[in-house]
């Protein structure tokens, strides 16, 4: 048994209004590290819930015409109830309305205002309702929009109780600098260093109960609130036994990941851990940031009113195959758009075509000519060796996925190892093995093929635990149910003998007039093209095209053509290796207004981070940067 131990968390989402795909895929994403890390043999908890109190929720209530806890009871039904239909593994459901939650925060609060860490203060500031977030003058435009969201804030001026977040600035930079992967992906903890550049100010962290009454009772004043994101953060220790079950607590803090996602970055990388240095208490060990799903260009978001309902997705086309195309579809940390165009291709590409036509042939060839039972192998030869060296890597590769937490570079890899599979049939024929009369041949390619697939089958699990279950249950195996990834590292035969059981398509294919892939002899599935040559709409806006601002340039010691880059794109900041150096000066470059793919997955080019690629125009010797005509913000889109 392991004794690693595995804490993970979600947000704690927002009981405003019901969930969407963008909710389900952080929950996902952390149910499949849970499975993982569970099937591991680690000591594991996976913590979800729900944020009730503060303006937005007292907003949603007042809009129904009901009680905000009214409210909070009747939306967070919809979270469970999708979490359930979504076989979410979670170990705790945390609502920031607990009781025993609540007397947490009223404790951390006194200890802290005791300590003189929270102060009272004269303040003035805007508020963005949508974001919960007060700014000061200096983070606004003229228009005095919200810096997140861009809309428009509300000017404040009230006494208030400060959190003395200021004080932590330096430990919070220095921390950050001297630990690594404390911050995922790297441009993000560059994007909170950047942040971190400007003085940090102290955090208001009550509401007059005159203006907002929905929150936490400070106990050391009566007529105020606590601020949601104060009480809110203080969820990932409160569920973990902070201040009540010390044993529990040391068990499982820090913890190993929060899984957020990028809106939400500041509050987790700047708040929360000065907030846990103040208290007394280690940083998470990691915070990773994933990208949004779009749609369209848009951010799939309940203000937009652009949202796509999980549910619809999974009664039309199934539970294991929409978690496994939200954890395929997304690299993690950028952006992917949702289309259902999207879906239907890389369900009948990756899961009809390559796993469910190596399944059922492997099933039905062993049916057909060994009568069910899968044999004992005999020698290994080339084709063996090639197959089992690409399940060796595929397990190699979601150890390390796991690892980092980029589940989809895992999946990658696993889909190379079906294709090999199915690789392996073609080359191998066991059909004309068994018509030559060549047994001993014929039963090492079916003990391989069965092997292979039901490693795969473990590899997947998490991702998709029913048909791996189902698949598994049809190679014969007993608890069919557990696939343990440690199972994949012994060397024993354990599928020798089973008996094999018929199975239906485990992925039908999703255009019924596609249905009749030849058995032995699949075409790989792909996307109908619309004509030679051309791409759909959809296709183009898989490539998200942006405007940025170049504000420093270098040249790479050693690389005479490239020059390292570092870029604005709208409130963010990235770093470009670009192969400009023989045609642009660091000096020409800086201050350009450039075009980027800002979707790209980063790459290392030269041992530096690229997180991007500009666009330029070429021909022969000549090089010239696509640039924009005018003036417009960097981070539009361009498209
Ligand atoms: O921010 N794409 O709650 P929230 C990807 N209560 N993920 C998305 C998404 C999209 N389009 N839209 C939402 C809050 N998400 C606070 C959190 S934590 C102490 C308090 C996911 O209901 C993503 O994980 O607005 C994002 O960070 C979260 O939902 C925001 O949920
Ligand atoms: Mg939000």
């Amino acid at each position: 048994m392991s004794s690693a131990k595995f804490y993970v968390t979600t947000p704690i989402y927002y009981v405003n209004d019901k969930p969407h795909i963008g909710h389900a895929y952080t929950t996902i994403v952390a149910d499949i590290l849970a499975r993982y890390h569970r099937s591991l043999g680690d000591m594991t908890f996976f913590l979800t819930g729900t944020d009730e109190h503060g303006q937005k929720v007292q907003k949603a209530a007042e809009a129904h015409g009901i009680t905000p806890q009214q409210q909070c009871d009747d939306t967070v039904v919809r979270f469970q109830e999708l979490w359930r239909e979504l076989e979410i593994s979670n170990d705790k459901f945390i609502r920031t309305t607990d009781p025993a939650h609540k007397k947490v925060v009223q404790e951390i609060m006194q200890d802290l205002y005791d300590r003189d860490l929270i102060y009272k203060d004269e303040y003035k500031g805007f508020y963005c309702v949508p974001c919960e977030r007060f700014f000061t003058n200096k983070d606004l435009d003229e228009k005095q929009c919200c810096p997140e969201c861009g809309r428009e804030t509300q000017e404040i001026i009230e006494s208030n109780y400060f959190f003395r977040m200021s004080r932590y600035q330096d430990w919070l930079i220095e921390y950050i600098k001297s630990h690594p992967g404390f911050i995922q992906p790297d441009f993000r903890a560059n994007e909170t260093l950047g942040f971190l550049k400007k003085p940090l100010g102290d955090l208001c962290v009550s509401r007059p109960k005159s203006r907002l009454s929905w929150g936490i009772e400070l106990p050391f004043d009566k007529d105020y609130v606590c601020y949601v994101w104060f009480d809110a953060l203080i969820n990932y220790i409160s569920a973990a036994g902070y201040r009540r079950n010390d044993e529990m607590f040391k068990k499982w803090w820090p913890a190993s990941c929060h899984l957020i996602g990028k809106d939400i970055l500041t509050t987790h990388t700047v708040y929360w851990p000065t907030m846990l240095k103040a208290i007394g208490i280690e940083p998470p060990e990691s915070i990773l940031a994933h990208g949004w799903w779009l749609v369209g260009r848009s951010k799939m978001s309940k203000s937009v009113g652009n949202v796509v309902n999980p549910m619809d997705m999974v009664q039309k086309y199934g539970l294991d195959a929409f978690r496994y195309f939200l954890m395929a579809e997304m690299t993690m940390g950028q952006d992917a758009s949702f289309t259902e165009e999207a879906f239907v291709t890389r369900y009948n590409s990756d899961l009809a075509n390559d796993l469910g036509n190596l399944a059922s042939r492997v099933i039905k060839i062993t049916l057909r000519y060994g009568r069910g039972v899968i044999p004992a192998p005999g020698e290994f030869t080339e084709p063996e060796n090639e197959l089992n060296a690409a399940i060796e890597n595929a397990i190699t590769e979601m150890e390390k996925a796991l690892k980092t937490m980029r589940i989809n570079q895992g999946l990658e890899q696993i889909m190379n190892a079906v294709r090999a599979g199915n690789r392996y049939m073609e080359q191998t024929a066991p059909w004309n093995l068994a018509k030559e009369g060549k047994t001993a041949r014929l039963n090492t390619v079916l003990y391989c093929a069965a092997e292979a697939l039901r490693k795969i089958s473990v590899l997947l699990h998490p991702v998709m635990p029913n048909k791996m279950t189902c698949l598994r249950e049809a190679l014969g195996i007993k608890n069919a149910s557990e696939g343990h990834l440690d199972s994949l590292k012994k060397k024993a035969n354990i599928l020798s003998g089973l008996q094999m059981h018929d199975l239906d398509a485990l992925f039908l294919r999703i255009k019924p007039e596609e249905t009749e892939v030849k058995e032995q002899a699949p075409e790989k599935a792909k996307a109908e093209p619309p004509a030679e040559g051309l791409i759909t709409i959809d296709e183009f806006f898989k490539t998200s095209l942006k405007t940025a601002t170049v504000l420093a340039a270098e040249k790479i010691e050693g690389a005479d053509k490239l020059l390292k880059l570092q870029i604005k794109v709208g409130s963010e900041k990235r770093q470009l290796v670009a192969g400009v150096a023989q045609f642009y000066t660091p000096e020409e470059i800086v201050g350009k207004n450039i075009v980027i793919v800002a979707n790209l997955q980063p790459a290392k080019i030269r041992g530096i981070e690229s997180q991007g690629m500009l666009l330029a125009a070429k021909d022969g010797k000549n090089l010239k940067l696509v640039t924009v005509d005018g003036d417009i913000p960097s981070g539009s889109s361009v498209g």
